[in-house]
């Protein structure tokens, strides 16, 4: 069964017909060529196809798009507003990536988990801790940004790259 929907995405907005079973993430690289989010393991696993959905990130190969009819999707492109976003120069200056695949993924998730810290939501790296205590040290990062796998073990500068850009 087919449905037209329309999504903004990256403050374009777009409208189109999609299969009812369509993925988000099938939708955006797809149907329009939006190629930012990346597709790793299609199952949830790897974190590369994370957009942020109404400022929420979201895996988007377990979305399907009939159920965003109207969202507001921002990519790890839409996060450069006519300048780099402060954590995508952090992962350049600290050399964050490798073959660069999980990279959109990764900036896209490290930038809603910093909103999250704010907004005071737990870990379990500091359940003791009041949400205003809680400091992004690289137990914390590592941990919230554990749905992100980068198979080029980057991790090491992906790191301190977050950490930077909480910092500021
Ligand atoms: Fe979506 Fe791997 S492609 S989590
Ligand atoms: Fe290669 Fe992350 S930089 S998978």
């Amino acid at each position: 069964m087919d449905v037209e929907i329309t999504l903004r995405v990256d403050g374009r907005e777009h409208r189109l017909v999609v299969d009812t079973r369509t993925t988000l993430l099938d939708a955006l690289r797809e149907r329009l060529e939006i190629t930012s989010p990346k597709k790793g393991c299609d199952h949830g696993q790897c974190g590369a196809c994370t957009v942020l959905l109404a400022g929420q990130r979201v895996l988007s190969c377990l979305a399907l798009a009939v159920a965003h009819q109207g969202a507001e999707v921002v990519t790890a492109d839409g996060l450069a507003d006519g300048e780099l976003h402060p954590m995508q120069r952090c992962f350049i200056a600290h050399d964050a990536f490798q073959c660069g695949y999980c990279t959109p993924g990764q900036i896209v998730s490290a930038v809603a988990m910093q909103r999250e810290v704010e907004d005071g939501w737990p870990s379990v790296v500091s359940p003791d801790l009041d949400a205003s205590e809680v400091v992004l040290d690289d137990d914390e990062i590592r941990e919230r940004m554990s749905g992100n796998l980068c198979r080029c073990g980057a991790y090491a500068n992906i790191v301190p790259a977050i950490g930077e850009a909480a910092r500021k």
